[in-house]
């Protein structure tokens, strides 16, 4: 069956690798700041900052049976480097926003009969990092909203996040500016690579679809064993 699926991003990164796999099955709605990436897909597009607009003025259909919240940051620094106002701004991006859009479409998910939500978090989270605090302490809370929202909404909502290593995204461009710096980023994996978008995109997709209708307040590691391995 067809679903009404909103992707909060969707025009680049892993947001578009859900796109990719699931436009030409399912009824798509990208909300983000550009439709740069999305001519060659089926999609409705809405010009959308979620820092700034109301996701309910936005003309979506009376169902949503699948949400997905893709902008994020990663501002890496020393803690003592790292002023306030970063922590307010990524935790606004990162969880605040996440927050009011998901709660701007709550009618719409209990019209589903059952609405899968997905979050994305980092392998930071669960494994302490260096330069880490600012956004480990924002995708923190929402590894914490998404186990208590699937609590609340079992079994109308299932709610699970994905918590990825460093992934070959503009996000991480940074990162993985040069042959050199992605070299040492790949060997530090236990898999030896960093993630493409498409491994978190299957992932996220399978969230949304039927084969995962018995998960839910999950926070899946998808992070070439980053997480949970010592290999060193
Ligand atoms: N890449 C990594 O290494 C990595 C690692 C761990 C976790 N993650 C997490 O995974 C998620 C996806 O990451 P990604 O690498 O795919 O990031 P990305 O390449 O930066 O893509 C983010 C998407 O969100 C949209 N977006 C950003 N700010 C927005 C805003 N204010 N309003 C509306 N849309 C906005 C972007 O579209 P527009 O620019 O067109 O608005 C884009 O479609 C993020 O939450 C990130 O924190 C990524």
């Amino acid at each position: 069956m067809k679903k009404n699926i909103l992707l909060i991003g969707g025009s680049k990164g892993i947001g578009l690798e859900i796109v990719k796999e699931l436009s030409s099955k399912h009824n798509v709605y990208v909300a983000s700041r550009s439709d740069d990436n999305l001519s060659d897909y089926d999609v409705t597009y809405f010009k959308f900052d979620a820092l700034k607009d109301d996701v309910s003025e936005l003309d979506l259909p009376e169902t949503l049976d699948g949400f997905v919240y893709c902008p994020g940051s990663i501002n890496l620094k020393p803690f003592k480097m790292m002023k306030p106002e970063t922590f307010e701004e990524d935790f606004q991006l990162n969880f605040m926003s996440l927050v009011k859009t998901t709660h701007g479409v709550l009618s719409k998910l209990k019209n589903s009969e059952q609405a899968s939500l997905v979050y994305f978090s980092t392998v930071a989270v669960q494994t302490g990092m260096p330069f880490h605090t600012s956004v480990a302490a924002a995708k923190g809370a929402i590894e914490g909203f998404a186990r208590s929202l699937a609590a609340e909404y079992a079994p109308s909502f299932r709610v699970n996040v994905v918590a990825p290593s460093l992934v070959n995204s503009q996000l991480a461009s940074k990162l993985l500016g040069s042959d050199k710096k992605k070299e040492k980023m790949d060997e530090r994996h236990p898999l030896k690579r960093v993630g493409e978008p498409t491994d978190i995109g299957k992932i996220a997709s399978f969230l949304l679809s039927e084969d995962s209708s018995w998960i839910t307040g999950q926070v899946l590691g998808v992070d070439g064993g980053m997480g949970s391995l010592n290999v060193s």
